[in-house]
Formats: structure tokens, C-alpha cells, sequence
């Protein structure tokens, strides 16, 4: 079964016009003078405005790697990636990373400062612009009352939501996240998931986002390309607007997860399973 998922399929003109970004046949290589190593294999997905989209795979598939090609710091050995139609071929404030490690802030900065910084360092705004997009998204993440505090004095989720508040204060065309919360404890985890879909009902930013916990892409995601280990292939996309938080230990919930589970590591049987799914939508595309 091939069946297209609604919206989503390159031969839709008019979705492939619409597409913000446009992730076409893409193999990704590393090159180490020993030897070559393929990250991922023609792995094809669209972006549109607004997408929780979320790329979900064993470890070492290449999620972070197709994260970085995607923000422009890796360029494919084949195949393209697009935004808004124009090829990625360099880093630009329109794609934000946020990374796992929290200690990306930088600790001589209070954490308004580390707001500030990529905006006056890529020379978006002027000192009092930035000041004032700073607090307005420290507001945003919960943080106002702390805008003066350096970075050491904060916990694992303050953090993460200063890394959140400076990605999203460049108001960048697409959020990109690589495993955000997985140094957190579970409780703080499923917290920062929360507020994060809080977030994205008040300012419905474009959002990729990579983890390898299958709950937490049901969570975030309204779609989540399941990813072959390595080297990635694209195995099926799902469509999960249905859950969030609430979701969580129902019945429906498991049962995708334990699908989603066959689908992703039961070598060979994936068409049995996929034949069980009753997904709304999905796409097999290897
Ligand atoms: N700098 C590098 N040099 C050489 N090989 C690399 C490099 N970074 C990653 N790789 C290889 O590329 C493949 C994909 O790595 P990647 O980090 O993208 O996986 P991942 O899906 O993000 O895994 P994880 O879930 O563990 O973070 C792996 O086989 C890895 O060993
Ligand atoms: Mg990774």
C-alpha cells in the first residue's frame, strides 16, 4: 500500500507550493579519512507553517544529522532541501537550532543577555529592540522574573525554557529541536512538552523536532516520520494531531505507541503491521 497522505505528496502541486520545507531524496555522508559513513539514505519529507513535525528513530539513524542538514550546516551528497523555495546551502536566522545540551548558554551572560545575543549578534534589532523581544518571550516561557539570573543558578527546565525563549525571539521560519529534553527527569520532561504545546497554541511557530521516545513524538507531534535504522530511510509517516498530554496511558494512546514500535524496529513485518494500523493517515514509503 501506497497511500498518499492527504496534503502531503510531491505530486500535489498545489501542497508542494505551499510546503515550507521541502526535504527531497536527501542522503546524508560523513567523511572520515578512513572511511564514508551514509547518516541517512533519499529520505523525502514536507514541512508546511505550522507543522509539530517530528522525526522519530533508533539512535544513529540520522536524526540529528538530517536536524543539522536542515539548518544548513551538513549539504547532502544527494537530493535537495528547500525553504520556501529556495535551496538550504548555509546556517540563516530563519532556521533556529535548539540542542540537547543546556549548557549552550553561555554562563558570563544573564539570561536576558543570552536572549538578546542572536539577535544583536546577526544584527536583527537594535540594544533596546532586543531588550524588549527578550523580555517579551522570557514572559512568554515563564522566565521574566528571572532575566537577571545567570544561567548556573537555574534548573535543567529553567534552562531548556532560556533556549526555547532565545530560539523563538528570533522568530525564525522554522524551530528546529534536537532531543530538547532529554537530559530532564521524566516529571520535568513531560512538563516542558506541555508548555511547549502552550506555546505553540499561543504563537504557532513551525517546529522540527527529534527525539527517539515514541511517546513523547505522540505527544509533540501532529506528524512523525518514522525513520529506518542506520542508515535512515524514511519506513511511514503518521499523522498524531489526536494526542497530547492527555492523552497519555489511555487505550488509543498505547496502542499507536505499540504500533508505532512494530512499525520502526520489527524488520520484514512492517506490512503486517502497517495492514493492523488504523491510522487515520499513513504513508509507507520503504
Ligand atoms: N561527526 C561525525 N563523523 C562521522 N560519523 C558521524 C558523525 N556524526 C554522526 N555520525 C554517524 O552518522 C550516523 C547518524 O548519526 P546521528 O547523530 O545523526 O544519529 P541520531 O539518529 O541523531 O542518533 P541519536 O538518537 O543517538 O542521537 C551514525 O552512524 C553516526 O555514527
Ligand atoms: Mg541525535
Amino acid at each position: 500500500m501506497n497511500a498518499p497522505l492527504q496534503g502531503h505528496t510531491v505530486s500535489n502541486p498545489i501542497a508542494a507550493a505551499q510546503a515550507l520545507l521541502s526535504v527531497d531524496n536527501v542522503s546524508l555522508e560523513y567523511r572520515t579519512p578512513q572511511r564514508v559513513v551514509r547518516a541517512t539514505h533519499q529520505v523525502s519529507f514536507e514541512i508546511d507553517p505550522a507543522d509539530r513535525f517530528v522525526l522519530l528513530g533508533p539512535s544513529g539513524c540520522g536524526k540529528s544529522t538530517l536536524l543539522k542538514a536542515a539548518a544548513g550546516f551538513i549539504q547532502p551528497v544527494e537530493g535537495e532541501i528547500r525553504l520556501q523555495g529556495q535551496r538550504v546551502d548555509a546556517p540563516g536566522p530563519d532556521r533556529i537550532v535548539v540542542f540537547q545540551e543546556f549548557d549552550q548558554l553561555p554562563p558570563w551572560k544573564t539570561v536576558k543577555q543570552n536572549v538578546m545575543f542572536p539577535l544583536l549578534a546577526s544584527k536583527t534589532l537594535k540594544r533596546k529592540e532586543a531588550e524588549a523581544r527578550a523580555l517579551h518571550y522570557l514572559e512568554k516561557v515563564g522566565l521574566a522574573a528571572f532575566a537577571d539570573a545567570y544561567p548556573h543558578t537555574l534548573s535543567g527546565g529553567m534552562k531548556a525554557r532560556v533556549a526555547i525563549a532565545r530560539a523563538l525571539a528570533m522568530q525564525p521560519k522554522i524551530l528546529l529541536m534536537d532531543e530538547p529534553f532529554a537530559a530532564l527527569d521524566a516529571l520535568t520532561r513531560r512538563k516542558m512538552q506541555e508548555e511547549l504545546l502552550l506555546l505553540w497554541e499561543e504563537v504557532r511557530f513551525t517546529l522540527l523536532f527529534v527525539t527517539h521516545s515514541i511517546e513523547e513524538a505522540l505527544v509533540v507531534g501532529n506528524r512523525i516520520l518514522l525513520l529506518s535504522p542506520h542508515p535512515g530511510r524514511v519506513r511511514a509517516e503518521v499523522h498524531s494531531h489526536q494526542y497530547d498530554l492527555h492523552s497519555l496511558g489511555g487505550v488509543a494512546f498505547q496502542e499507536s505507541a505499540r504500533r508505532i514500535h512494530r512499525l520502526l524496529f520489527d524488520e520484514g513485518q512492517s506490512l503486517q503491521a502497517e495492514h493492523e494500523l488504523d491510522f487515520a493517515d499513513i504513508r509507507i514509503a520503504y
